[in-house]
């Protein structure tokens, strides 16, 4: 097939990208977003400082932009993120304790119920785990508030929209690492203790390298019996960049339940690693020789 997304559909997988709501009205952004593309995932818009920006009151006018270009074009939409210790509304970063566990259980609730039925896989939690070698959880304002913080909000995003696969994602677990493995013990306790949980997205932002285990470590997540999704990737310009969206694309084909693949952006200049021109189209809109590489590869 001759588009990323028809390309994996081949397969049964999907090729997405990363949309903002403020590109919409950009012909040449959506023309490649209609073109090539059968999933999209909002940049920001259904974030909790987005959704919730004072308690109680949500806001859902550029979620559902997002939404709603999605499927009308026949796409996939995959919901990002409902907790994140990132990009909480200032009243939420003030909370602690019961007040924040219950604001955060409400915010879960609230947002999970108006996409109902409507979102392929949630990232329910994004980002909980530290870095480095401790293989822990990273402190956060949510962590503080008790280690079940996590399950309870995938049981409660499983109340809310039972068709959605509920997904854990993540950074800095492109290979078997501690980091990874740590994530690996979270979704091996929940499935041996009935915590809904589908899937584990990797979000795979890469520099000018790649671990040699990344697609070992998709398969081991994989044998667990959860799906894995490449959820945010983006990789760094440099003389092996081609190569690597190469190597990325053939590690998910490998693994059977590798869903699909989204990329952080359309063009190096919609990207949020500015400088980096990590992604597969240039600033004119132009296909680079990683999309070529991509391509090729599904
Ligand atoms: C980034 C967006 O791309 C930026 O526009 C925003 O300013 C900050 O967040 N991990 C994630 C994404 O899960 O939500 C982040 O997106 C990139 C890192």
């Amino acid at each position: 097939a001759s588009t990323l997304g028809a390309s994996a559909a081949q397969t049964g997988r999907y090729y997405g990208a990363a949309i903002a709501a403020g590109r919409l009205g950009d012909s040449t952004y959506t023309r490649i977003l209609n073109t090539e593309f059968n999933s999209v995932t909002p940049e920001n818009e259904m974030k909790w400082d987005a959704t919730e920006p004072s308690q109680g009151r949500f806001t859902y006018t550029n979620g559902d932009r997002i939404l709603n270009q999605g499927l009308s074009n026949g796409s996939k939409v995959r919901g990002h993120a409902l907790l994140w210790h990132a990009q909480q509304p200032g009243w939420a970063q003030a909370l602690s304790g019961s007040a924040l566990r219950n604001a955060a259980i409400n915010h879960v609730t609230q947002v999970a119920t108006h996409y109902k039925g409507k979102i392929y896989a949630w990232d329910v939690v994004n980002e909980a785990f530290a870095d480095g070698g401790s293989g822990g959880r990273r402190d956060s304002n949510l962590q503080r508030t008790g280690n079940d913080w996590i399950e309870a909000a995938f049981r409660a995003a499983r109340a809310a929209d039972p068709a959605a696969k509920l997904c854990y994602n993540d950074y800095n677990t492109d290979g078997i690492n501690a980091k990874s493995t740590g994530i690996f013990n979270m979704v091996r306790d929940f499935k041996s203790r009935g915590v809904p949980i589908d899937c584990v997205g990797f979000q795979s932002h890469l520099g000018t390298g790649i671990d040699s285990t990344y697609q070992a470590n998709l398969k081991r997540f994989a044998d667990l019996g959860v799906d894995v999704q490449i959820t945010e990737l983006d990789i760094e310009q440099g003389g092996n960049q081609a190569n690597i969206y190469s190597t990325v694309t053939k590690a998910c084909l490998a693994v059977s339940r590798c869903t699909g693949i989204t990329v952080w952006g359309i063009r190096d200049t919609d990207s949020w690693r500015t400088g980096a021109n990590p992604l597969l189209f240039d600033g004119s809109g132009n296909k680079k020789p990683a999309y070529t590489a991509v391509l090729n590869a599904l």
